[in-house]
């Protein structure tokens, strides 16, 4: 039986619509429709636009209806960069973090990720997955649909495949679509530090063990390497990334977060789908993004829980013509939070972005960097019913309340996954 529901009473209806990555000036065009309706059938959008052309198809008679009473609706935020799986908190770091250690200082006593890669080796796979649920079930009462997922606190072959194939069993488990990144090349893991040529090592037990098992279970998409100072070089990640490209995982890159390694330039130089960070892009590395289809993810919820200042030159980025996007990068190092609603509020304040390009880039540029464009980031006709509904009078309203929920409802292919009681 085919289901069809209409969607009325959006006092602003930001469509996004004319799909593609958004680069410059189309950054801020979130086509607007005042007093909007949508048509969804079988969890796709038939129609979207002024309430009374869509009320006058034929279908829209038959369909369930649902009045938002007013509310501004965008597409469901695609969230391109979390670390989805780990087993717990690093509450007794950020502790440190305050009193003045640095991220790499604990990262080289064994904390940091090393920290996060034993905790999870000791986890069950029922408790992790527990873990993730809840936090899914948080990510959608903020407006998010789909969410991006990296391994890469496991750092052996039965703790990465133990992630990936949670992931795996959660994308078809639960209603929010996970898209999974093999991320073995996050840092060298404890028992080979210290041995001779202990990184290379490693490499190679990630390259013959650890790739050909997810290649052959068809457990990820991307593979992503943590190119910084303290982790993988930019030779290594050129390796590593390649011969993944020779399995069909596209790359992306963790690059620019903690030092410039010339990783953004590499991604480039790859086809890389995203290179994220960015805080230390020189002119030349905006230039070649401003150029390329590369996405330039950007990551402030890192910067603002780290307590730095240094913030990624995201108008320089948009200037050049970069498509940037935003994501939490939801971790228990760097970016503990699930709301893209306060991405938003620190791209907007830190970053200098309108609410409209914060909009764009959390929305359809997102789902470009994540090949999904064809598919999610807009509300346009043959594209999933991913919404979210927002209690605000003017979309500009989204960012500027900060550190409220103020999500109301996010439907996934035409799903309530989330309602404000
Ligand atoms: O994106 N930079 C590397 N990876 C994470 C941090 C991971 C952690 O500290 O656990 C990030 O910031
Ligand atoms: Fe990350």
């Amino acid at each position: 039986m085919t289901t069809a529901q209409l969607i009325t009473g959006i006092s602003q209806l930001l469509t996004l619509r004319g799909s593609g990555a958004r680069r410059g000036n189309s950054l801020s065009n979130l086509g607007l429709v005042k007093d909007g309706a949508v048509l969804v059938r079988d969890g796709v959008i038939v129609a979207a636009g002024k309430r009374a052309a869509v009320e006058a198809r034929a279908e829209a008679n038959r369909a369930e209806k649902l009045d938002v009473g007013g509310r501004v609706m965008l597409p469901g935020f695609v969230d391109s960069h979390t670390h989805l799986i780990h087993a717990a908190s690093r509450a007794e770091e950020y502790e440190l973090k305050i009193q003045g250690a640095s991220y790499e200082e604990i990262a080289r006593k064994g904390g940091g990720i090393l920290n996060s890669v034993k905790k999870l080796r000791a986890a069950t796979a029922e408790k992790l997955k527990g873990r993730a649920l809840a936090a899914l079930e948080q990510f959608a009462s903020y407006g998010t649909t789909t969410v991006e997922a990296k391994s890469g606190y496991g750092l052996d072959v039965a703790s990465e495949l133990k992630i990936l194939r949670l992931q795996k069993e959660l994308n078809t488990e639960q209603p929010l679509e996970i898209v999974s990144t093999f991320l073995g090349a996050h840092v060298v893991p404890a028992e080979f530090r210290g041995k001779p040529d202990g990184a290379e090592k490693y490499i190679a037990l990630l390259l013959k063990q650890m790739l050909p098992e997810i290649v052959n279970e068809e457990l990820a998409e991307f593979c992503d390497v943590f190119c910084d100072r303290g982790a993988f070089t930019r030779e290594q990640s050129r390796r590593i990334l390649s011969e993944a490209q020779l399995h069909g995982l596209t790359p992306r890159l963790h690059a620019e977060q903690l030092s410039r390694t010339g990783a953004a330039a590499l991604a480039v130089e790859l086809g890389a789908a995203s290179c994220d960070h960015l805080e230390q892009v020189n002119a030349a590395d905006i230039r070649a993004l401003g150029k390329s289809q590369t996405v330039a993810t950007l990551l402030p919820g890192c910067d603002f829980h780290l307590g730095l200042e240094k913030y990624a030159p995201a108008r320089e980025l948009i200037e050049a013509g970069a498509i940037v996007a935003l994501a939490t990068d939801y971790n228990p190092g760097t970016s503990p939070t699930v709301s893209m609603p306060m991405i938003l509020s620190l791209a907007c304040s830190q970053l200098r972005m309108t609410p409209a390009e914060a909009i764009c880039a959390a929305t359809i540029n997102a789902a470009y960097a994540l090949r999904r464009d064809e598919r999610i980031g807009s509300i346009e006709a043959g594209k999933r019913a991913d919404l979210a509904v927002f209690e605000v009078e003017d979309y500009r309203e989204i960012p500027y309340y900060f550190g409220m929920n103020l999500c109301w409802m996010t439907m996934k292919s035409g799903e309530i996954v989330g309602m404000k009681e």
